[in-house]
């Protein structure tokens, strides 16, 4: 491989290390918010769950849903707690008491120094309820909407930034499904009405959810077609999976994300063009994750708990190695992917999980973390020459794949490695011809072992990173063994460019 300092692919953005919020299982209630529990905090937000929340280096995060926002009424989650309705949360097939919303949610925001992120119900409602959430949100008082979320406390504006216009239309399982153009006019008219309230907000519409919808088809190009003029960003949605064993494919998730973002980038770029919009729309990832096998206890019709656990997969070793590919995968889109979302932050999908009595980090937890900590500054595009593997999926792609990342302030190259390889290790050298005095300041990895352990209750730290020992600089290059089925991470520390 090689990298070098003129070969840059853009800045990279904090908000590439969001996660995601929804009103779904035990995310919410019992994860995040619990009153009444001794681990609360007096407005009932688990302590434990915010600091390892913290420690994860989480920037941004997207609330309410999710599948659960296209039934959603936001009113319901405002004003005092006793009057609020209970509501059944279709999507999950949930209660919900309600005593969790707009400004519970901006509470928690500040109370972790997160950024809010919210998505507005287009599936069973529109135009009118939209616009006044963001009246709601981000007036600074004076109009009835404004002077109500001042009255229910919070006298200043939630000033929101980012929209996310509806969620997954083009999924049958979504409430108030849509075609393309009956979601692109309505999305398109929303985005109208936002512009007029502030010119500055950031919009997101709705992308292909997934290739397998017939309507994936023309999708991206009816929709992108209807909002280039008004949108900021396409959104993208991922879920990886190992299905049937097949590790070797599961490893080279990355090339699935890859190939996602960059169907999305040509049906963005293609539709400014056929609108005459002089600016690149950027790309939003802002759910992506892994499922690790089926829930099994599913919903009776009679059954509509407040919690319900759906989705608690134990994340594997494996399942940390392919976190880390998807972040490289981030990272070298870091031109047009300005946003992105793990999903979701704690309990379903999540790399934390919290029961009425502790908390503990899953596996995944550890690339997320490594990754929201190092990599700042700009990527890189490096060079790579590796040997390539067969996969079920994907074909033949390359063994390795690696993501740059240089912070001239801190003085600090960053180089995150995956080796997909199930079986073999790879003796890999990196040039780095740009930075003739640099010095290995750590090395971690994760993986290279059995990929199918696990992080437990009992067994909180069994995958964690660890010092990846067979790694030196020889000269400019760098040389390392990468473990089979490993993502690593190597900090470099540069002299600073920085004048005194
Ligand atoms: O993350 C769970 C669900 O996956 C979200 O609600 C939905 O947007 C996606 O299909």
């Amino acid at each position: 491989m090689a990298v070098d300092r003129d070969q840059a692919i853009g800045r990279i953005d904090r908000r590439l290390f969001g996660s995601f919020v929804e009103h779904l299982g035990r995310c919410v209630y019992g994860g995040i918010y619990a009153p009444g529990s001794p681990l609360s905090d007096s407005s009932g937000f688990r302590e434990d769950v915010a600091t390892l929340i913290r420690d994860l280096g989480v920037t941004t995060v997207r609330y309410p849903g999710g599948n659960f926002v296209s039934g959603y009424r936001w009113e319901d989650g405002v004003g005092p707690r006793e009057a609020r309705p209970s509501r059944l949360n279709l999507a999950w097939h949930q209660t919900d008491p309600n005593s969790f919303g707009l400004h519970e949610f901006v509470d928690w925001s500040r109370k972790l120094g997160v950024e809010p992120m919210l998505a507005v119900n287009l599936g069973t409602r529109g135009i009118a309820e939209a616009l006044d959430l963001l009246e709601y949100s981000n007036h600074p008082g004076g109009t009835t909407l404004s002077d109500q979320r001042i009255a229910h406390g919070a006298a200043s504006p939630f000033g929101v930034r980012m929209w996310c216009l509806g969620n997954e239309p083009d999924g049958p399982w979504q409430l108030g499904h849509k075609t393309a153009l009956e979601y692109g006019r309505l999305a398109a008219e929303t985005a109208r009405g936002f512009r007029q309230f502030d010119p500055k907000l950031e919009l997101v519409v709705a992308g292909q959810t997934a290739p397998w919808l017939p309507s994936s088809v023309d999708w991206d190009r009816i929709v992108l077609e209807e909002t280039a003029e008004f949108a900021d960003y396409v959104a993208v949605h991922i879920y990886v999976e190992e299905l049937e064993r097949d590790i070797q494919t599961f490893l080279a998730s990355g090339v699935d994300l890859d190939g996602e973002i960059e169907r999305a980038i040509a049906a963005a770029d293609a539709a400014a063009e056929k609108r005459g919009v002089g600016r690149k729309l950027a790309v939003s990832v802002d759910e992506w994750g892994i499922w690790r096998g089926r829930d099994p206890n599913p919903s009776t019709p009679e059954d509509w708990p407040v919690e319900r656990r759906i989705g608690e997969s134990v994340y594997t070793a494996g399942d940390a190695v392919v976190t880390g590919a998807l972040i490289v995968s981030l990272l070298n889109h870091a031109d047009r992917v300005t946003c992105a979302c793990q999903s979701l932050l704690v309990n379903a999908g999540a790399p934390i999980r919290a029961e009425a009595d502790g908390v503990w980090r899953q596996s995944t937890y550890h690339p997320f973390q490594l990754a929201a900590r190092h990599a700042r500054g700009t990527a890189l595009r490096a060079t790579i020459e590796a040997p390539e593997m067969d996969t079920g999926k994907y074909g033949r792609v390359s063994a390795i794949d690696v993501a740059a990342t240089l912070d001239e302030e801190g003085g600090q190259l960053v180089l995150f490695l995956v080796n997909r390889s199930a079986s073999e290790v790879a003796r890999t050298s990196v040039r780095l011809g740009s930075w003739p005095d640099a010095r290995v300041a750590e090395a971690l990895v994760i993986g290279g072992g059995d990929p199918w352990e696990t992080n437990t209750r009992e067994h909180p730290d069994r995958v964690i990173p660890r010092t990846l020992s067979e790694v030196a600089l020889e000269g400019d290059s760098l040389e390392a063994i990468l473990p089979a089925a490993s993502w690593s991470v190597v900090r470099l520390a540069t002299p600073s460019r920085r004048q005194p």
